[in-house]
């Protein structure tokens, strides 16, 4: 029986004028007979000098492809949007879902047996690894590695727990401003991503637990030798995937996902992954309920002593042995049949990690610093919450490994900003009316209402009590926040205020209550007032009447849902359907 062409065979060999130009105009950039003849492997770079956390893409894109030669492929790169996350405007979660799509139809669209996905920054990831189960054409990606650790005075810096941190302490007027220059120079010292435990290396080790990345792929700094050995691995093991038509479909199951969300949680990760995550699996129809992170987090010992939540950092991480050693505590947790981009399962590629355990005292000691045991962990619960309530009826996330003990169980008065402007303008005002015991309120800072979901969540704490030296409170919003920050913050509240959700009825001195053990989130007036203040509230005027803009504010979905496009999720049919409708779609 003969086999079926692969799919740049379809481009290149089907006997028909479309396959006649292909060949020619690829030879025109200098490709012959033997070329063509090879797996063809895309490298999808996100490389852009926009984008400072992807900015080493360029030179491990080359040793990806010492690699697929190595194995006998043919390596193509090719451009996608990129998205520095400090650059964009008006927020880098407003583009996520165009990298995606951007992402999808390339490597639909193109004459691909593989793609070596090539990321970094918070919002790259998330975005190709959803394009990629769009395409559903066989992938692994390759991120661009942490940064090293910033120096300063003898300390560890980290981007960007460090710039929130000392940039609170400079509104406190405890630090200088020539002090904030020196960290201003001393905080980035190489190529990368933020080096804390932030969206960024969340994303990475998702992606690694996944089976998206090759074990260990996550930690290594980017400016390691290492990482460009790990890349030219990466593109051989990409023509592997080509051979044995392996794709993402087969990788990312729902036991996958339960696997990134154990990791997510024995990492004390970033809060993003609750919506990067879902978003991912729902365009592979796999449905991530909140109460699934939830339930896993009751049962996931939080392991990592990684900031912004704990001591340590990415480099620290890696010598420690990074995601393969936190994944061989996890073990008895882990769902181990699960296919990776190795070609074996995940509890095949565990079996080649050495369990800390049966390591001399001096290597135990040096790992358990930075990677507790499951039996002796930081906690016996992982690192995130979901909270519901009259507040948050379809729920709302905390990360209760960055928030302040006391705070888990609080009442307190609403003192409500329905912008970031008024929150800005009132932050610095010392006669605000305000108490440590308060909660601040953000609205219209969801997905529709920025737009764009901002990472604005960890409100400032406002001038008055700084000097005061709160340096923590209860906040409240429907928005995002870095993955490096820190402290008492409610986020993601679900429905969010600009679409109507309770959070738009909260006016200032209400009172609130949060029980994090419980899991509540509870606006303490009567439901009969808040139905009619949301009955009188008057929604904002469209944002946007055209353009990608109107797209997006039309069509993105609510932070549960992974703030996708609704018309995005779900398998890929429709691509099917349009590859029979014209001799030419190659797909
Ligand atoms: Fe890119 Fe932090 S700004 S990872």
């Amino acid at each position: 029986m003969p086999t079926a062409l692969r799919r740049g065979e379809r481009w290149y060999e089907t006997p028909d004028v479309a396959s006649f130009i292909h060949r020619a105009f690829t030879k025109a950039m200098g490709y012959d007979d033997d070329d063509l003849k090879r797996p063809i492997i895309g490298i999808c770079n996100t490389f852009s000098e926009l984008n400072h956390c992807n900015h080493n893409l360029r030179a491990l894109a080359d040793a990806v492809k010492r690699g697929v030669l190595q194995a006998g492929g043919l390596p193509l790169e090719f451009p996608t949007i990129s998205i520095g996350e400090v650059f964009v405007s008006p927020t880098s979660m407003f583009f996520r879902n165009l990298a995606a799509m951007d992402t999808e139809e390339m490597v639909r669209g193109q004459p691909l047996d593989a793609v070596v996905l090539l990321a970094g920054c918070d919002k790259t990831t998330p975005a190709q690894l959803m394009g990629a189960a769009s395409a559903d054409v066989p992938a692994i990606m390759l991120t661009s590695g942490p940064m090293l650790n910033g120096r300063y005075e003898g300390q560890d810096l980290g981007a960007c727990t460090d710039c929130r941190r000392y940039w609170t302490e400079y509104r406190a007027g405890t630090v200088t401003r020539e002090t904030m220059t020196a960290l201003e120079d001393n905080l980035t010292r190489s190529e990368g991503h933020c080096m804390v435990m932030g969206t960024a290396s969340t994303m990475a080790a998702c992606a690694e637990a996944l089976g998206m990345m090759l074990p260990g792929g996550a930690s290594i700094p980017a400016p390691d030798s290492r990482r460009l050995r790990l890349a030219s691995a990466t593109g051989k093991q990409a023509v592997h995937l080509a051979r044995a038509g392996i794709k993402p479909s087969q990788i990312m199951t729902r036991e996958a996902f339960e696997n990134a969300i154990r990791v997510l949680h024995a990492l004390g990760g970033s809060t993003n992954a609750v919506v990067h995550l879902p978003a991912i699996a729902g365009r592979l129809g796999v449905e991530l309920p909140l109460d699934l992170f939830d339930n896993l987090s009751r049962t996931t010992p939080w392991l990592a002593n990684l900031r912004p939540s704990g001591k340590f950092q990415m480099e620290q991480f890696f010598e420690a042995g990074g995601v393969p050693v936190l994944m061989k505590e996890l073990e008895g947790l882990l769902n181990l049949d699960t296919m990776t981009v190795t070609g074996l399962t995940t509890g095949e590629n565990l079996s080649q990690v050495v369990a800390t355990s049966t390591r001399d005292e001096a290597s135990q000691w040096r790992v358990r610093e930075v990677i507790a045991s499951a039996d002796a962990p930081l906690d016996p619960e992982g690192g995130l919450a979901i909270l519901r309530g009259s507040l948050a009826p379809d729920g709302a996330v905390i990360k209760t490994v960055a928030a302040s003990p006391h705070l888990m169980k609080h009442r307190g008065r609403a003192l409500v900003f329905d912008s970031p402007t008024a929150l800005q303008a009132a932050a610095d005002d010392l006669d605000l009316d305000v108490t440590p015991d308060d909660i601040l309120v953000l609205q219209n800072a969801g997905p529709v209402g920025a737009p764009g979901m901002p990472e604005i969540g960890n409100l400032p704490i406002p001038r008055k009590l700084l000097r005061q030296g709160v340096r923590d409170m209860v906040r409240i919003s429907d928005a995002r926040m870095s993955g490096t920050a820190f402290g008492t913050i409610v986020l993601h509240v679900a429905p969010e205020s600009a679409i109507g959700g309770p959070l738009a009825a909260v006016r200032t001195g209400d009172e609130i209550e949060i029980d994090v053990e419980a899991r509540r989130l509870d606006l303490l007036v009567d439901p009969a007032e808040i139905a009619r203040r949301l009955a009188e509230r008057v929604p904002a005027p469209a944002p946007f009447r055209r353009g990608y803009g109107k797209l997006f504010v039309d069509h993105v979905m609510q932070a549960p849902e992974g703030c996708d496009f609704d018309f995005l999720r779900g398998d890929a049919s429709d691509a099917v359907a349009a590859a029979r409708m014209g001799r030419d779609m190659r797909t």
